[in-house]
């Protein structure tokens, strides 16, 4: 290969490295380059590697991070920056993992997905739901009884809300309710169209470090909190998202509905994930076109 030649190839890379580097997308020089606006990434997190593991090897590009118990993979779908996130099982991994994702990335939202059981015997294993509100049903304040008196969780009727307004309130009584991100919902609602493997609704996830078998509890939850599915982290994700004032959604499919006999389906882990990431494609989409 000639010099001169090679001078001249150098300098073009050097340019379309540059301009990659700069986020820069404006098209003067000659050599246009088919960029996507710097965005940043977005977090979709699943708890169990069979909820996490499908997305992860769907990047292009990925680097794996593991920080304390925390595994990360950094990389992009679609050409939109994405990292994906195993939170492990419940309410407290998956607080921990959001903080450390939130202060490592700076993600531009969370989506945290994966598998629940279901409350409403209206929806089916496979069905998605759109958590329009995520709320924590393991935090109450139960009555009194004496000693020889028993327990019985169907009396337990003052939730206890962890992150109240008032800080001087040592038992503050209220259920709250998380609500999901518009934007993301409106990604949510784009991304319908291709899912056929069951509805998607939008609904209320309720969070506990609880499974419930015990219909009448699940019944009590459906319908004095409204919950349609049950599950371990999405609460938790939500109140620390919300601490950091980071747009989220969760995103829940049943694996798994005892009142109306839905036997556990792992292949739904699966099935959430790839909706998780048409979700995520759709919402990078947008905001690369504001
Ligand atoms: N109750 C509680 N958690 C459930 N999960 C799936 N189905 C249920 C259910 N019926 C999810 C949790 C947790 C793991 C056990 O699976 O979110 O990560």
């Amino acid at each position: 290969m000639q010099f001169k030649y090679f001078i001249g190839i150098a300098s073009v890379c050097t340019a379309v490295l540059l301009s990659a580097c700069n986020g820069d997308n404006s098209s003067s020089s000659s050599n246009q380059v088919q960029e996507k606006p710097t965005l940043q990434p977005i977090v979709i997190q699943g708890a169990l590697p069979v909820e996490s593991e499908r997305m992860a090897a769907k990047l292009d590009n990925a680097t794996v991070e593991t920080i304390g118990g925390w595994k990360f993979w950094k990389g992009t779908y679609k050409g939109y920056p994405v990292v994906v996130s195993k939170t492990r099982m419940g309410m407290s991994n998956s607080a921990a993992a959001t903080a450390l994702a939130i202060q490592h990335y700076q993600p531009i939202a969370i989506i945290n997905q994966g598998t629940a059981g279901g409350h409403d015997p209206d929806l089916h294993v496979f069905d998605i739901v759109l958590g329009k509100y995520t709320t924590n049903i393991g935090a109450f304040k139960t009555p009194h009884k004496p000693i020889g008196g028993g327990s019985n969780a169907l009396e337990w009727n003052e939730a206890f809300d962890v992150l109240p307004d008032d800080e001087s309130d040592p038992e503050p009584i209220a259920i709250r309710k998380f609500e999901g991100d518009k934007e993301l919902l409106t990604a949510a609602y784009k991304a319908k169209v291709n899912y056929t493997k069951g509805q998607v609704v939008e609904g209320v996830i309720g969070s506990a470090d609880t499974w419930n078998n015990e219909l009448d509890r699940i019944k009590l939850f459906h319908t004095v909190y409204g919950t349609s599915v049950e599950e371990m982290e999405a609460a938790s994700v939500a109140q620390i998202a919300q601490q950091f004032k980071v747009p989220f959604l969760g995103i829940r499919v049943l694996s798994n509905n005892i009142t109306n006999n839905g036997a556990y389906d792992p292949a739904t882990g699966e099935a959430c994930q790839d909706y998780a990431l048409d979700v995520a494609e759709q919402y990078m989409k947008a905001k690369a076109a504001k």
